[in-house]
């Protein structure tokens, strides 16, 4: 569905009842990749998945930074008159939801961080950036989906389902180039999340694939020491899109954790 807000087109869906729990996509995803979590969830929770800006059916005007991604996500919840939700957000959508927790706590019921990291980029990191948007300016989508693909997929899935590779790779080809570059400046600028990791004090879960090299396991752990009262879930040979790996996996530890917040 696409919604209008503040004269821009944000695309969006909404399935489900009960409480909402909204899942932000990582980079260069769009809001499709929850397809799985949707359909496992849909009869738990009320579903919200999001295009960011520049991403999907979400228009690229305007400026992006972590901080204004987080932004869109609660403009999208006013819109769809929601106070509270759950947050799920994987990689980038995860630097989204420490944004939106610093921003909007209010608005937060619980986390759910999948493949992600507290910490900003290192200079050699911010480096590699500056360079894909020049790669990403001058080639395009696919030369990006190319140079990210390994990366994004783990070991044991590019060993035994092409499918999902190529699936994978669709996305990330699909990906528009504004978005691509809005994305990549909002990461080199995003803070060190690492200090607001004590601040959370709503129910956190945290996920990683195991084979995940793009933010491996070890990022996790030191978040889940870091989140007073955090739960770790580690997703045995998924790579950096554990949902789309190992879906029935996360789905899983998803549902159980939103079976436990509700009840609580
Ligand atoms: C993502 O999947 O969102 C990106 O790999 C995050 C990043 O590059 O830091």
């Amino acid at each position: 569905m696409i919604a209008w807000i503040g004269g821009r087109s944000v695309g969006f869906d909404d399935v489900g009842s009960g409480d909402p729990i909204v899942f932000v996509h990582g980079f260069p995803h769009r809001r499709t990749m929850w397809a799985s979590q949707i359909g496992a969830l849909v009869d738990q929770a009320r579903c919200i998945t999001v295009d960011l800006r520049g991403f999907g059916e979400s228009a690229p005007d305007g400026a992006m930074s972590m901080d204004s991604y987080a932004d869109d996500v609660i403009a999208l919840l006013d819109e769809r008159k929601v106070d509270r939700a759950v947050i799920c957000g994987l990689s980038m959508g995860g630097y989204v939801a420490f944004a939106l927790w610093r921003r909007h706590p209010e608005r937060v019921r619980g986390l759910v961080l999948i493949d992600t990291k507290a910490g900003a980029d290192t200079t050699e990191a911010a480096d590699k950036r500056r360079a894909m948007i020049e790669q990403a300016k001058q080639r395009g989508s696919a030369a990006i989906a190319d140079a990210m693909i390994t990366g994004m997929v783990g070991k044991s899935t590019r060993a035994k389902c092409p499918e999902v590779v190529d699936a994978v790779h669709r996305m990330l080809e699909s990906a528009p180039v504004p978005g691509i570059v809005g994305a990549l400046e909002a990461m080199i600028s995003r803070p060190d999340s690492t200090p607001t990791l004590a601040t959370i004090d709503v129910p956190t879960l945290i996920i990683v694939g195991s084979e995940d090299t793009l933010t491996p396991p070890k990022e996790s752990h030191a978040m889940h020491q870091a989140i007073p009262g955090s739960r770790l879930e580690v997703i045995e040979g998924a790579g950096h899109v554990s949902n789309l790996e190992r879906p029935a996996a996360v789905n899983h530890v998803l549902s159980e954790f939103l079976a436990s917040i509700l009840l609580a």
